[in-house]
């Protein structure tokens, strides 16, 4: 049984159509637990309903083993950030920190402990007599954020609270909030539309799109094996390629463009008859030699990122990518040869999205890392 436990949950604030449908989620005590979706999906919601905030529609909600649905914020036992890091405008950065502290009546020497602890944290110790006007947007984020953390509650909800960083205080604070949470044991459910915070911060992550549940699994799990081709193109970066395909006789063809010899064994038959996408990420297209088997392309974009090369061409309509380790001398016009095989693609339904096949590769590195 989780900690968090969400039975058929939907919510509708219109009751007409609904913003989320049948979520179905066990989050486990001491689990970083991330909700990562376009805007829009429903991630804030599902967010505000597990605080008590938005009255839910329909389904239950439990929170270690108790039904909760009518139970107010108060008496849950989390402390929450919110997108819009609400602070009180007329107190201190002290004052709002404390806030929580000082009504549940917390010793004061504990109070000041925690205070200066999470102050040097994130950086605010300077800026503790401060008004929150006077401050700049990513410091009061950094005020909202030491406000969760110094009430040391159980369970911790965040929505979005690195938003407003530069992106080396949000890389600081990343880790900052992963250590503490491991630190105190926190049950943290944590909100983003960075798929890369989510991939980086979470033990386990949903990937939430139009209120319905994509996939739920470690990261690594959804980068390797993406359940439909939404999940495929939303976690990595650059994008997983796509290219719609076809097996006819002993050859896959991508996108009318591209002829790949195929030996059938390679996939369940029961998919050789039907209208296929097949994904291919970047690091599994690499630069080709004469051993391998290799395709001739165009190179229309170079991008040079010092330590790797992405490199981009088109096949038909579709614009690929391929990174590859170091620096490369290539030129837009150059025709490079590049290794495209069938064991490095996923392959999905052309028609209901879903993955029928994960690459080849992955179960390879399984059986090495174990
Ligand atoms: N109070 C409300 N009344 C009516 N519709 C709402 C309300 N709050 C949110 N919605 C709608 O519900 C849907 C989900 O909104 P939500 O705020 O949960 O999205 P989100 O995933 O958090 O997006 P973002 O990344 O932009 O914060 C949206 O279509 C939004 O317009
Ligand atoms: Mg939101």
């Amino acid at each position: 049984m989780g900690y968090i436990e969400l039975m058929d949950i939907s919510k509708s604030y219109n009751k007409q159509s609904n913003v989320l449908n049948g979520i179905d989620l066990q989050i486990e005590e001491g689990e970083f637990f991330v909700l990562v979706g376009p805007s829009g999906s429903g991630k804030s919601t599902l967010l505000r309903m597990i605080a008590g905030l938005e009255e839910i529609s329909g389904g239950t909600l439990k929170i270690n083993e108790k039904v909760v649905n009518h139970l107010p914020p108060k008496d849950r036992n989390l402390s929450m950030v919110f997108q819009n890091y609400a602070l009180y405008p007329h107190l201190t950065v002290e004052q709002n920190i404390l806030f929580g502290l000082h009504a549940k009546k917390v010793d004061k020497q504990v109070q000041k402990k925690r205070l200066e602890e999470t102050a040097k944290m994130m950086g605010l110790s300077e800026l503790l007599n401060r008004k929150p006007r006077e401050l700049s947007g990513g410091q009061r984020q950094r005020v909202a954020l030491a406000r969760a953390v110094v009430s040391e509650a159980p369970l911790c909800l965040m929505d979005e609270p690195l938003s407003n960083l530069d992106a080396k205080l949000r890389a600081n604070m990343r880790i900052e909030i992963r250590r503490l949470q491991k630190k105190l044991g926190l049950t943290m459910v944590y909100v983003t539309h960075d798929q890369v915070e989510a991939m980086t911060m979470g033990d386990r992550i949903m990937v939430l799109n139009d209120g319905i549940i994509q996939q739920v699994g470690e990261p690594i799990e959804l980068y390797n094996k993406p359940a439909n081709l939404f999940v495929a193109t939303f976690i990595g970066s650059p994008k997983m390629n796509l290219g719609k395909a076809k097996i006819k006789n002993d050859q896959l063809i991508i996108e009318d463009a591209l002829t790949i010899p195929f030996e059938k064994m390679d996939v369940p038959e029961s998919i050789q008859n039907r209208k296929l996408v097949i994904g291919l990420r970047a690091e599994h297209m690499p630069h080709g030699n004469e051993t391998q088997q290799v395709q001739h392309v165009e190179i229309v974009n170079v991008e040079h990122l010092g330590n790797e090369t992405l490199v981009s061409f088109e096949i038909g309509t579709e614009l690929w990518t391929a990174k590859w380790l170091g620096q490369w001398l290539i030129q837009v016009g150059d025709r490079v040869p590049v290794h495209i095989s069938v064991e490095n693609m996923c392959f999905f339904d052309a028609e209901t999205g879903d993955l029928i096949k994960a690459a080849a590769f992955t179960r390879k590195q399984e059986v090495v890392l174990r």
